[in-house]
């Protein structure tokens, strides 16, 4: 698949970063001593956690060796740890096992939040965020695209494409486990320069593995020229010139009785 650009995602770091806070300001109990924060891509959810408890011992870890050299530039008192989280063990438990933005890329999630809530120390918690834009305008115009003659050929490698489960799925599956479920969407509404950030927001993050799929560089423009022309149409400007660009996110926060052991 093609390789994460910090640059790129950096771009919309406020926007990115905004579900991240809110997130952070919503988790109860603590302090939490041993974080860790899955996917921490270029260090800004992790940036986000050391503020708010700045006597923890946090480990980020994530699979792009491109983002994480820019975690590791952004602080150094943070463990920056390359893994696949498809495959990670932790090495004991946590009192916050937190990722943001990142588990929408790995699948299964009936295995992998029961596993990665089985990290969870006593009287800790899980706290996830994803995105949750099913039936977006964009991805509706990235379907529709997808299946004219001229793209149905180009498949993205199977199991790269990002997805996530219904709020009714995550709590039926971790409530048995847990104190309590705490689950939420939000609806952010970003006022973004034109149609061309939204255009590089989704190729740089949920589209990365579509794009990838295509053969070269000329049919990449080729058909970002046709999604940049549907996104125009989809997204109409405000009074100002900008454009509003809707994005849901979920939020799971899953916290482990303080007398219940992790298995
Ligand atoms: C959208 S970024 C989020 C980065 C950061 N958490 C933030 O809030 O800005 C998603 C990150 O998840 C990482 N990621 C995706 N799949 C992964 C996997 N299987 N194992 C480890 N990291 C993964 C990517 O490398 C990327 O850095």
């Amino acid at each position: 698949m093609a390789a994460w650009d910090p640059a790129q995602y950096l771009q919309f770091e406020r926007e990115r970063t905004q579900p991240c806070r809110d997130l952070v300001a919503r988790l109860e109990g603590g302090p939490y001593r041993r974080i860790v924060d899955l996917g921490c891509g270029p260090g800004t959810s992790t940036a986000v956690l050391r503020a708010r408890w700045p006597d923890a011992a946090v480990t980020g870890i994530d699979r792009s060796a491109a983002m994480l050299e820019r975690a590791r530039a952004s602080d150094p008192a943070v463990t920056w740890l390359e893994d696949d989280l498809g495959r990670w063990t932790p090495e004991g438990p946590f009192d916050l096992v937190f990722s943001n933005a990142a588990l929408q890329w790995l699948p299964d999630h009936g295995t992998l939040f029961p596993r990665l809530f089985d990290a969870v120390a006593p009287g800790g918690a899980l706290a996830v965020q994803m995105p949750a834009n099913d039936g977006a305008p964009y991805l509706r115009a990235v379907a529709r695209l997808r299946a004219r003659p001229e793209w149905r050929p180009y498949r993205p490698e199977a199991g790269s494409e990002i997805g996530i489960e219904s709020a009714e799925f995550y709590y039926d599956l971790l409530a048995p486990r847990a104190r309590r479920v705490d689950l939420w969407d939000t609806r952010y509404v970003h006022d973004l320069a034109g149609p061309d950030a939204i255009v590089a927001w989704t190729t740089g993050t949920g589209l990365r593995p579509w794009l990838a799929a295509l053969p070269d560089e000329a049919h990449r423009q080729r058909f970002l020229g046709q999604y940049r022309a549907a996104i125009a149409r989809l997204y109409p400007p405000t009074a100002d010139g900008k454009v509003l660009f809707p994005f849901v996110r979920r939020f799971v926060v899953v916290y482990r009785d303080a007398a219940r052991p992790a298995p």
